[in-house]
């Protein structure tokens, strides 16, 4: 390689994200350092994300700015990582005859020594083999907590449902959990660096250990609950089916359990639900929300709703739309049904045009708007507690933080607050944030 610098683009979930970070370190660990721009790079590496086309096709439209580049410079090595890397294998290298190296979700930490056989050998290498559950319980990742006040700590990889639009099963392999007295040895670890607030990380955290026959899911939670330093836990994703009553409890008992809980729905309809293989109904649904409003009357919720899905009618789309007004959520990240090639959805039949889905998605959008205004105006006036994560890009003086339902909230205070909960007045809301100012005896 003819300099010692890498560029890095990470798409998709946090899982992704934690991916990308142990990227990082290990091609520390073999010299290599980040850089921000990619001409300046003599690896340059996309961690992609097959969930929907739309991240497909932007990870592509990626890769195609970079060939350029190594038309420029022939012994830049690129590669691909991720979910579409997994997916597609070796086929990537015969479609792009520019891209040199193809690495899988399972072979991350093969990354050094795979950079180093193309560098050395100007050799085109893949490799996305899935692994062994054994050598897999090795190579959790961990994280350190270096410069930071929050964390994700991953708990368990993998998804078993096969949700029929769903590529993560295939793509991520089978679920495996990791022991919890690693988990909670890496979370006493992150609180002696700093860290206040950890995320607890999983494609279905609340299977959590079933294989395994770990404590459940609850039980761990209790005992991060547990840990000095620690002030606030959030965990995700949670897949509606597995919410013990148990877990619904913990919103109710524990302290430092944050008073937000993503739980997607995908869809209000019955038969969209069972055509998804979801494992719940409409009913179900709305009663674990009960269950949980009962435990914790200040919950608030947010989720994923898919429109369009293959057969969805009119009636049906209704049947999402009265239950957005039911459950009033904060935030739905929503998304227009995309067949993925290997899942069963792919092959059921579709009526509905590209322009009926549109529409809805529209309506859907406008109606969830006004929903979520009507939740973050409301806070106007009251006293929140925030963890402040930094200085904020509004201006000299500016701090951020979150709210315990996730949401931003800025205002302005001096920079030794970084790090530390503080009580903020809500004096305005806007789409994506709150505005505050410090509250008396903060
Ligand atoms: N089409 C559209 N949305 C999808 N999701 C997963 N697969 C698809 C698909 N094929 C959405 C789901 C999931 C989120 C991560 O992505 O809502 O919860
Ligand atoms: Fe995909 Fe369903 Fe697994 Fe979530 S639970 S990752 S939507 S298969």
């Amino acid at each position: 390689m003819n300099n010692k610098a890498f560029y890095l683009e990470t798409f998709g979930c946090q899982m992704n994200v934690v991916d990308s970070e142990r990227i990082v370190d290990l091609l520390d660990g073999i010299g290599l350092h980040q850089v921000e721009e990619p001409d300046q790079a003599s690896l340059i590496l996309l961690n992609t994300c097959a969930v929907r086309d739309k991240a497909v096709r932007k990870a592509y439209g990626h890769l195609g700015r970079f060939k350029p580049l190594k038309d420029r410079n022939p012994a830049l090595i690129l590669g691909m990582g991720g979910c579409i890397a997994q997916q597609e294998g070796k086929q990537l290298l015969e479609e792009f005859s520019y891209l040199d190296l193809v690495f899988g979700t399972h072979n991350v930490h093969r990354l050094p020594e795979l950079v180093q056989q193309v560098a050395d050998n100007r050799v085109r290498c893949d490799e996305t083999e899935f692994l062994d559950r054994e050598t897999r319980l090795q190579l959790f990742p961990s994280r350190t907590g270096k410069d930071a006040f929050t964390s994700f700590v991953t708990v368990m990889q993998g998804c078993d449902n096969f949700c029929s639009y769903c590529v993560v099963p295939y793509v991520r392999g089978r679920e495996i959990s990791r022991s919890s007295g690693e988990i909670l040895d890496e979370v006493r670890e992150l609180a002696e660096h700093g860290v206040r607030e950890v995320t607890l990380i999983g494609q279905n955290v609340n299977s959590y250990g079933t294989k395994e026959k770990e404590i459940s899911f609850s039980a761990l939670l209790e005992q991060v609950n547990a840990i000095d330093g620690i002030d606030r836990i959030r965990f995700t994703t949670s897949h509606p089916k597995d919410l013990s009553d148990d877990l619904i409890d913990c919103f109710g008992r524990l302290d430092k359990l944050c008073k937000h809980l993503h739980l997607p729905v995908q869809s209000g309809s019955d038969n969209i639900l069972k055509a998804m293989n979801r494992g719940y109904s409409r009913e179900r649904y709305l009663s674990i929300v009960s269950r949980l409003h009962q435990a914790c009357p200040d919950i608030r919720l947010s989720s994923d709703i898919i429109v369009g899905f293959p057969g969805e009618t009119e009636d049906d789309f209704t049947e999402t739309l009265s239950l957005l007004e039911m459950v009033r959520y904060t935030e739905i990240y929503s998304f227009i049904y995309s067949p993925r090639s290997g899942t069963t959805a792919a092959d059921m039949k579709d009526e509905f045009t590209a322009e009926v889905k549109q529409e809805r998605f529209n309506r859907m959008l406008d109606l969830q708007h006004e929903i979520s205004r009507h939740t973050w105006e409301a806070d106007v006036g009251g006293v929140q507690e925030v963890l402040v994560e930094g200085e904020s890009k509004m201006g000299e003086g500016q701090l951020f933080g979150r709210s315990t339902w996730n949401r931003i909230v800025n205002f302005s205070g001096s920079p030794e607050l970084v790090g530390r909960l503080v009580s903020v007045k809500i004096t305005k809301s806007f789409r994506n944030s709150l505005l505050g100012e410090l509250s008396e005896g903060h």
